[in-house]
């Protein structure tokens, strides 16, 4: 490996970014690269981008403003940008930005070898098509290298949701799920390299409907078949939509082994009129029951989810249906943002709200989360547990793990190897973990 080329991938936003920087990685791996954790060395520098959320864009613009001198060094280096801001912004990119290379969009990233043979010299490419073909058969097939107790892997991507806010729908494309025997294949693959742990991605990842044995499988039937791959302890998927959430896999929850006790299942807001506005096509009250019938099938369940505050036209009122919501729910762990709006999608044209009073609002929505947040993780105090330990910790002899539930717990105990599940009992509780000791 004397001569391989290095590769830099710095990877922005969800889960699925991390997931598709790894495929990237193991296809360019084919190419000749291997990876490298700094760009200063690197032969070629790929920004994995997110356009979720506000300044999306200018971010991507200034590191790529920092990368210029390693450019004017190495007249050789290709740099790249991949993504959601690749597939809505490409071409601008390309027009602003001279040392970028090539743009490639998230459903073309099977094309990344063969784009970056043809580049360099003045030779640029762009694309941000979305082809028929599935991606993820033609990205080379992973290496089996060892790796950690716990990896993602996605079996669904894009929404066909259009809530009035969103991007996906738009970056990501319509919905579509890999099949179901290419997903236990790759499922099984990764429990031969060492993952106990799989969490199942998609954007909307409870609309799984992959083709099967005897016709296309919900989730739930996907579950239920890694439930069966001995040496796979644990399984969990995320993020679901209410309106997807189906009686075969609220029954998992309560049925199935290996599937972990935590649902993260936004919401968005409150209010009924919001929600309407968001196009989210379910009431509040709608999903409070939900949450009823998902508890009633696994009580300990951990629930969390996302919010927005500020969305247009969202009263003080309005602001306050949230509130109850989230005292009605009871979230163990929720991420909240302030609307930002997203060009090209529904609710762009739409007035917004006082900034400072979005603000004031999302600063209140924030104090209600953290409380319950740590109420439930303090709850744990006293509780056995089990650990699947995934690396060690600052201090000597300290290793970290996740809950079920998937609290962080540090244990000090020089008798844990990275990859074990232990049992251990909760002992204390502290700003963003708990601390336990190994049961017998
Ligand atoms: N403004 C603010 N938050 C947004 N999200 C998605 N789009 C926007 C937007 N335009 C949030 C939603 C979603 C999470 C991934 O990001 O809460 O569930
Ligand atoms: Fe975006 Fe999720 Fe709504 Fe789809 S369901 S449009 S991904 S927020």
């Amino acid at each position: 490996m004397a001569d391989a080329k290095k590769l830099y991938i710095k990877t922005y936003g969800c889960q699925m970014n991390v997931y598709d920087s790894e495929r990237m990685a193991e296809a360019m791996g084919g190419a000749g690269y291997v990876a490298t954790d700094s760009p200063d060395d690197a032969d070629m520098i790929l920004l994995n981008t997110c356009h979720i959320r506000e300044k999306a864009a200018e971010k991507v613009y200034s590191e790529l403003g920092r990368f210029k001198p390693l450019k004017a060094a190495n007249p050789n280096l290709k740099i790249g940008v991949a993504g959601c801001v690749a597939q809505a912004e490409g071409a601008e990119i390309m027009r602003r930005q001279p040392m970028v290379d090539l743009v490639v969009g998230p459903q073309s990233y099977h094309r990344l070898p063969e784009m970056e043979a043809q580049v360099g010299g003045g030779k640029r490419a762009l694309d941000t098509d979305f082809p028929e073909e599935d991606k993820f058969e033609h990205l080379k097939a992973r290496p089996k290298a060892a790796r950690g107790p716990t990896a993602f892997l996605t079996v669904q991507e894009g929404c066909d949701k259009f809530c009035a806010f969103c991007v996906v729908p738009y970056t990501r494309g319509a919905e579509a799920s890999r099949p179901a025997v290419r997903v236990l294949e790759e499922a099984r693959d990764l429990v031969d390299r060492g993952v106990r742990e799989i969490t199942l991605l998609g954007q909307n990842v409870n609309a799984y409907h992959g083709v099967g044995e005897g016709g296309d499988w919900s989730l739930a039937r996907l579950i239920w078949a890694l439930n069966d791959i001995d040496g796979l302890e644990r399984i969990r998927f995320t993020t679901s939509h209410p309106n997807d959430m189906s009686d075969d896999l609220i029954n998992a929850h309560g049925e199935c082994a290996k599937l972990m006790p935590y649902l993260h299942l936004p919401v968005q807001s409150g209010s009924d009129r919001i929600l309407k506005a968001m196009n989210r096509k379910h009431t509040a009250e709608g999903y409070i029951r939900l949450i009823e019938r998902i508890r009633a099938a696994r009580p300990d369940i951990l629930i969390s989810g996302d919010f927005i505050v500020g969305f247009p036209g969202e009263t003080e009122a309005d602001f306050a249906g949230t509130m109850a919501l989230v005292t009605a729910v009871g979230y163990g762990q929720c991420y909240s943002f302030k609307y930002s709006a997203r060009p090209g999608t529904p609710a762009a044209e739409r007035p917004l709200v006082d900034p400072v009073e979005a603000s004031d609002r999302l600063a209140r929505l924030q104090a209600l989360l953290t409380k319950q947040q740590h109420a439930i993780q303090n709850s744990m105090v006293g509780r056995d547990v089990s650990v699947l330990f995934e690396r060690t910790g600052r201090l000597p002899g300290q290793m970290v793990g996740k809950s079920e539930y998937l609290h962080a717990v540090h244990v000090n105990s020089d008798d844990i190897a990275v990859g074990d599940l232990r049992r251990v009992r909760i002992v204390n509780s502290g700003p963003n973990s708990l601390g336990g000791e190994l049961l017998p």
